[in-house]
């Protein structure tokens, strides 16, 4: 049997080569297809479309597989740290003990932010959304970093990925301080990485900061259930950027603004605010339930549904025992988390999400966790691009090393065929 798949069209027949990934997925190679037929593909949304070969997630939606350079997430979730699998991520292997101790001082030796980005955040309001302040910072930081935009080399490239590691939780705490009203501070190097973001984001003037290590343990398995989750939209945008050579701050800034909207990371920040509605209505999940069902109704159950999972997202089961752990440990007792236990059993249970394969997905519990955690629900989507900055960046890594081609996808025009122009007072 030929390897290639066949397309006829108008009495004519062309043949294009069928890949196969590592698990077995096919696709067919249609690099060739315009030059050979004069046709393009049309698939709005991207629904059946690679953009790119790529040796860092595994995801199988159907299955509910997900692995990060072949090792399972629950693995990782149960056995790793955050920085570990950051490493894996963007380089590929897990590090040794010394690998990663050199790693971590690296980013100690790059945890300053210049003074004048302070000037830069002050000119917010503080009602500003964290995420339009976080974009607009990670931009603002190429000016102060300048030899991170023409990264050419490896080391260079080495240089810029430890830059925006070491920074990038000074911007978070600092868009969370401005909002608390609090000193805008640094870290403490003694500390872990997860430690220390939370130590840069919590601690209180006069108080010492006292390791909670619940707190730390359930913020490092967030971090890391969110690290990677291959060619979603803000991880396609970071490549498409990068496609460009527009540099990695550059890059990262334009998925952070992809992943604030509400279909993508902006979720879980809509999964709370929802749950919050319906406990303030009085509870009544049914009510909400035939709402999302209702096609005339443009409200959709939040957290619920995902393009690639039909089956349970691998992250929601584990982040919904975390969530159950996390509550229990800290002593927090939330009408919110038996709301959103009512909604998933009644979902799971329900003909139309059943019907279209909509399950939690990783939001459906993260809020909970978030809120149990003391973080404001504005934040919830900040701590969604911390936890993805090293998936951006592995990403973005390996763009650049393959010398990807810039993105530049073709469309098929619908508009008005050639007209003669009219003068303003004919019209
Ligand atoms: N509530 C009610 N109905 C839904 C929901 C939902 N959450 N999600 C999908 N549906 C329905 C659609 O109305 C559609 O029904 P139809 O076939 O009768 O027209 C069908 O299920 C398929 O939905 P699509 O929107 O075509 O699926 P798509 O793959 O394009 O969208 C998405 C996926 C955007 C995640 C969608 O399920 C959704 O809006 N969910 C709520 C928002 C959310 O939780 N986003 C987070 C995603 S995970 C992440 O980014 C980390």
């Amino acid at each position: 049997m030929s390897n290639n798949a066949r397309l006829e069209y108008a009495g004519k027949s062309y043949e294009f080569p069928v890949k196969k990934g590592t698990e077995n997925e096919l696709a067919i190679d249609i690099k060739t297809m315009r030059s050979a037929t004069g046709m393009i593909t049309i698939d709005p949304g991207y629904k059946n479309t690679g953009s790119c070969e790529s040796a860092i997630t595994f995801l199988d939606g159907e299955k509910g597989i997900l692995r990060y350079r072949g090792y399972s997430i629950e693995e990782l979730a149960e056995k790793a740290d955050f920085l570990e699998v950051a490493y894996l991520l963007i380089f590929g292997e897990l590090p040794n003990q010394e690998e990663l101790d050199k790693f971590h001082n690296d980013i100690k030796g790059e945890s300053h932010v210049d003074e004048e980005m302070k000037k830069i955040l002050d000119g917010f309001p503080k009602s500003a959304h964290p995420m339009g302040v976080l974009t607009s910072l990670t931009s603002a930081l190429i000016a102060f970093n300048p030899s991170s935009v023409n990264v050419t080399s490896e080391k260079d490239m080495y240089w810029a990925i430890v830059r925006i590691l070491a920074k990038f939780p000074v911007l978070v705490s600092w868009t969370l301080r401005k909002k608390k009203g609090l000193p805008l501070d640094y870290g403490d190097d003694t500390l872990g990485y997860v430690e220390n973001i939370h130590k840069m984001m919590f601690k209180r003037p006069n108080h010492k900061y006292e390791k909670n290590k619940v707190v730390i343990d359930a913020l490092d398995k967030l971090l890391i259930l969110h690290a990677d989750h291959e060619q979603n939209c803000s991880t396609s945008t970071v490549r498409m950027v990068g496609s460009s050579h527009a540099g990695l701050f550059a890059s990262l800034s334009a998925g952070i603004a992809a992943l604030w909207g509400p279909l993508h990371g902006g979720a879980n920040q809509a999964v709370l605010e929802m749950l919050e509605a319906i406990e303030a209505d009085g509870g009544d999940t049914k009510k909400y339930m035939n709402k999302a069902k209702d096609k005339e109704d443009p409200f959709r159950l939040m957290g619920f549904g995902h393009r690639v999972y039909k089956n349970f997202d691998p992250r929601a089961k584990i982040i919904k025992k975390a969530a159950d752990e996390v509550l229990g440990d800290l002593g927090v007792e939330d009408p919110i988390l038996e709301i959103a236990k009512g909604l998933e059993k009644e979902a799971l249970n329900d003909e139309y999400f059943v019907d279209r394969k909509l399950y939690p997905n990783v939001d459906f519990y993260s809020g909970i966790i978030y809120r149990a955690l003391g973080i404001p629900t504005e934040m919830f989507t900040v701590m969604f691009a911390l936890g993805r900055l090293p998936g951006w960046i592995a990403q973005w890594r390996e763009m650049r090393l393959r010398n990807e081609p810039i993105g530049r996808p073709r469309q098929v025009y619908i508009g008005h065929p050639s007209r003669e122009f009219v003068a303003l007072d004919k019209r």
